[in-house]
């Protein structure tokens, strides 16, 4: 089980499309789900997604999909405990 949701890309300086969000439960990981999600919200488009440090899982996933860090990172929000995190593109 998992969900993935996308869209227009919010940040100013990246006008593409935007993964929001993707998540399947631990015991769907490694089965293709991540995969078939990622391929269902944004299909062969350019886009972009911020991801926490320290996810090397969810690192990996991304590169072996396009994706490489653009250079830019942040702090997240209190709800995230201000944790860092860096976006990635694909063009
Ligand atoms: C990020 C996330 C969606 C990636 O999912 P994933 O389990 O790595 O990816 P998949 O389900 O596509 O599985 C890919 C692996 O399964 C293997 N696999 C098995 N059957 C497969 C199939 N039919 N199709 C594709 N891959 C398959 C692949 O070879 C790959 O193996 P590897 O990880 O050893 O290289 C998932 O780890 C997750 O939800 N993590 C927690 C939340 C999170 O970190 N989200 C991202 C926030 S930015």
């Amino acid at each position: 089980m998992g969900i993935a949701t996308s869209g227009p890309g919010r940040d100013e300086d990246r006008p593409d499309f935007e993964l929001h969000h993707i998540y399947t439960l631990a015991a769907s990981h490694g089965t293709g789900l991540g995969q078939r999600l990622l391929d269902t919200a944004i299909e062969n488009r350019a886009a972009y997604l911020w991801i926490l440090n320290g996810n090397p899982r969810a690192e990996r996933f991304y590169r072996r999909n396009g994706f490489e860090p653009d250079g830019t990172d942040t702090l997240c929000g209190p709800t995230w405990h201000h944790r860092p995190m860096f976006r990635m593109h694909r063009q």
